[in-house]
């Protein structure tokens, strides 16, 4: 019986979507080819609010985590962590020689942007990351506060990890002036992993010329010669079944409309929120807590592999803490195709399992 995922990623996919992944293979120099990627580069500007231009990786988002670090830093960069992908992407930079700082907030708290007004007015940088949505901690932070101080620092290049977000809450990016905002297929986009997408701005192709080894498969730069000098082609073959089912998804999340689409994420995480206290406590600070997934702190220390054992005799399938919180916390996810239904069913279920009252 197939697992009703409400698990941060890979997420459930609809059945129209996923037969999209089975379309006959096209040559991937082909007019076709180009008109499929100019096609998603268009929807995805809408659903990012960006008029930057769109690349894509076959690779997951960690690629273009690296990719972007590696390939724009040409001073050094700083790196703001609320949890395990904010070090991940600390790691990625030393791992490449990137020359990186990390400042890690006490897991559960955002990254407040007096923080990052403190790093960036040493001038030591050129480029700050921010995670947008934490998935292990289940934080969301405030990047219209960031956005504020950021604007007293335009050389600052800014990336940010919209990985578990992307799709499923709003981040107006231009608005904002994010220069690399960075997702993966297999979370609020909901397709099959495999696929990462970003928005890059002019300003950060200019500026990764000061960068003399940027790597060459994720090398935005070269990803995006191919997209202005190809017509919208890649340096390698690309996953062309996700963009098949990509471009077909952009048009499913369009015709939800955008506003209805974060609205419905919304209403799952404030319902999952208020069960979440009602039941157990909340791990992350509340006024920052994600839209997209819940991190409930573990306080019946209950074990979640057992009770992940008796969801899928019904179908469904949570998920436990992430690295260090893994038996302290559990994680119910709420994005995609997922509804205020199937929120309400799996944390009913959780409470007749685990009899709570
Ligand atoms: C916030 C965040 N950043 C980065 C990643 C890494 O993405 P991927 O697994 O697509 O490489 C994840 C994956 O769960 C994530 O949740």
């Amino acid at each position: 019986m197939h697992k009703k995922l409400f698990i941060p990623g890979p997420t459930e996919v609809a059945p129209d979507v996923l037969q999209k992944m089975a379309t006959p293979m096209i040559g991937h120099r082909s007019k076709d080819a180009s008109a499929l990627q100019r096609d998603i580069s268009d929807k995805m500007r809408q659903v990012m609010y960006t008029q930057n231009p769109i690349i894509l990786s076959t690779s997951s988002g960690s690629g273009l985590m690296e990719g972007s670090i590696r390939s724009l830093t040409a001073k050094r960069a700083i790196v703001f962590s609320v949890g395990a992908f904010g070090n991940r992407w600390f790691k990625v930079a030393e791992a490449n020689n990137v020359p990186a700082d990390k400042h890690e907030t006490e897991w559960g708290k955002a990254t407040t942007p007096e923080v990052v007004d403190k790093y960036l007015s040493t001038g030591k940088y050129d480029v700050f990351t921010i995670t947008h949505n934490e998935t292990s901690t289940g934080i969301m932070n405030p990047v219209e506060e960031i956005a504020e101080v950021r604007r007293k620092y335009p050389d600052v290049l800014w990336l940010v990890d919209s990985v578990s977000s992307l799709a499923g809450a709003k981040i107006e990016v231009d608005r904002l002036g994010i220069d690399v905002c960075i997702t993966s297929s297999q979370k609020a986009l909901a397709l099959p992993p495999g696929l990462a997408v970003a928005s890059v701005s002019k300003r950060a192709l200019e500026y990764g010329k000061r960068v003399k080894y940027r790597g060459w498969y994720l090398d935005i730069l070269e990803i995006y010669k191919y997209i202005e000098t190809k017509d919208h082609q890649y340096h390698a073959t690309p996953s062309l079944s996700h963009m098949f089912a990509l471009t077909y998804q952009l048009d499913r999340i369009l015709a939800e409309g955008l506003d209805a689409r974060f609205a419905r994420h919304k209403s799952m995480a404030e319902f999952t929120r208020a069960w979440a206290k009602k039941y157990f406590a909340l791990y992350p600070e509340e006024q920052h807590a994600s839209q997209t997934l819940t991190t409930i702190t573990n306080t019946r220390n209950i074990v979640v592999a057992d009770l992940n054992k008796e969801l899928a005799k019904v179908g469904m399938q949570i998920s436990n803490g992430y690295g260090d919180l893994k038996e302290k916390t559990f994680r119910i996810a709420h994005m995609g195709e997922l509804t205020l239904d199937d929120v309400k069913q799996v944390t009913a279920a959780i409470e007749q399992i685990l009899k709570l009252r």
